[in-house]
C-alpha cells in the first residue's frame, strides 16, 4: 500500500496553520487544516488520515484532550502535539494518554519530515509486532475468549466463525500480506465478542427490540474495543472491532465516521457480517438465499458498504457458485485454529 500520507495539522493560530501545511506540502504530504479541536475532529470523522499535529493549547477543547478523544476511539492515528517550552511538562502527561510525540516551538520546517516519518513508521512497527507475538499465549488467550463468547451465545460464535472464513476469502482477493491477513482474521472472530456485555434478555429476545434496548445492543462494538483494547498488540484488531458497524454515509455508529474514515477491514467486516446474518436463521425469521442476500448487500453500496468492496465481495461469491463453501487448503492452511479441535459445537 503505497498510497499519499496524509496529515491533519490543527493550529488555532491560522498563520502557524498555514505555515505548518506549505511546508509538509512542500514535502509531498497531503494535508487537512483545522483551526480548532472540534474542526479536526469532523475532518477525521471523514478523511482518511495517517497523523495528527496539533498544537497543545488551543481554545475549547486542548491537544490533550484531543488525544484523549481518539484513544477511546480507538482509531490509532499517530498524533504529535506542539508545544512551547513552558508546557513540557505538561507533554508527559500527554504521552500516558497515548499522544506518540511532540514539537517544541519553534519548529524548524526541515524537521517536520523526519518527525512525521518516524511517527508513521512507529504505527508500522506496532502492527508488526502482534505478527512477531503470534505466540501460544496470545492464541490462548483469545481462544478462551472465544469460549466465553460460547457459553454466552452460541449463534453469535458460530456465526463469527462463519465471518472468518469469508473474511479469508476477501483476504486472498484484496492480495492482503500475511500479517494483514491475521489482522483481518481476528477481527473477524472477535468483532462481536463485546456482546458478552449485553444482556441475555436483549441479545437472545425473539421480539423486535425497544428502542432503549437497541441502545444497550449498540454498545457492543464499544464494549469489544474496550475488552480487545487491554491487549496493547491487539490495538487495530480493537480499532476494526469498534467501527464494524460504521455506514459508508456516515450514520452508523458508535462515532459516525465516514467513507475512508472507517478502518478498511471494518469496511471489509460490514458487508461479510450483513451477509452472513442475512443468510442464517434465527429463531424469529428463516434466513434469506444467497442471491437475495447479495442483492440487498448490492443495495446498500455506497450508502451502508463501501461500494468498491461490494464489487469485490459479489465477485468472489460468485466465483464460488455452485462450488463447495469449504475452503480448499492452501487457505485453511494460513488459518490458526482459535476455536480449539475439540470444540466442534462452536461452529453451530
Ligand atoms: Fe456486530
Amino acid at each position: 500500500m503505497s498510497e499519499r500520507q496524509t496529515v491533519l495539522i490543527i493550529e488555532d493560530d491560522i498563520h502557524y496553520g498555514e505555515m505548518l501545511r506549505d511546508g509538509l506540502e512542500h514535502f509531498g504530504y497531503h494535508v487537512y487544516l483545522a483551526y480548532s479541536a472540534t474542526g479536526g475532529m469532523d475532518i477525521i470523522k471523514q478523511k482518511k488520515i495517517h497523523l495528527i499535529i496539533s498544537d497543545i493549547n488551543m481554545p475549547g477543547i486542548n491537544g490533550i484532550q484531543l488525544a484523549e478523544k481518539l484513544q477511546e476511539m480507538y482509531l490509532n492515528i499517530p498524533i504529535v502535539l506542539i508545544t512551547g517550552l513552558q508546557d513540557i511538562s505538561l507533554v508527559k502527561k500527554a504521552v500516558e494518554r497515548g499522544v506518540s510525540d511532540y514539537l517544541i516551538k519553534p519548529i524548524k520546517l526541515e524537521d517536520l519530515p523526519v518527525v512525521v516519518e518516524k511517527n508513521l513508521q512507529m504505527k508500522n512497527i506496532e502492527s508488526q509486532m502482534l505478527f512477531k507475538n503470534k505466540s501460544e499465549i496470545l492464541v490462548k488467550a483469545l481462544r478462551a475468549l472465544m469460549r466465553a463468547l460460547d457459553a454466552k451465545d452460541s449463534y453469535t460464535s458460530g456465526h463469527s466463525q462463519r465471518v472468518v472464513r469469508l473474511a479469508m476469502k476477501m483476504a486472498r482477493e484484496l492480495h492482503l500480506s500475511e500479517d494483514e491477513t491475521y489482522i483481518l482474521q481476528l477481527s473477524a472472530l472477535l468483532h462481536d465478542i463485546g456482546k458478552i456485555g449485553i444482556p441475555d434478555k436483549i441479545l437472545k429476545k425473539a421480539a423486535s427490540l425497544e428502542d432503549y434496548e437497541l441502545n444497550i445492543a449498540r454498545d457492543h462494538p464499544i464494549i469489544g474495543s474496550e475488552i480487545i483494547g487491554e491487549i496493547e498488540e491487539l490495538s487495530e484488531v480493537a480499532s476494526v472491532v469498534r467501527h464494524h458497524h460504521e455506514r459508508y454515509d456516515g450514520s452508523g455508529y458508535p462515532d459516525g465516521l465516514k467513507g475512508d474514515a472507517i478502518p478498511y477491514f471494518s469496511r471489509v467486516l460490514a458487508i461479510i457480517d450483513s451477509y452472513e446474518a442475512l443468510i442464517s436463521d434465527r429463531i424469529y425469521r428463516k434466513g434469506v438465499g444467497k442471491q437475495a442476500a447479495l442483492m440487498e448487500i448490492k443495495a446498500n453500496a455506497g450508502t451502508q458498504f463501501d461500494p468498491e468492496l461490494v464489487d469485490v465481495f459479489i465477485k468472489i461469491m460468485q466465483d464460488q457458485n455452485g462450488q463447495s463453501m469449504e475452503m480448499d487448503d492452501d487457505l485453511s492452511k494460513n488459518i490458526i485454529n482459535l476455536s480449539g479441535s475439540s470444540k466442534e459445537s462452536l461452529a453451530g
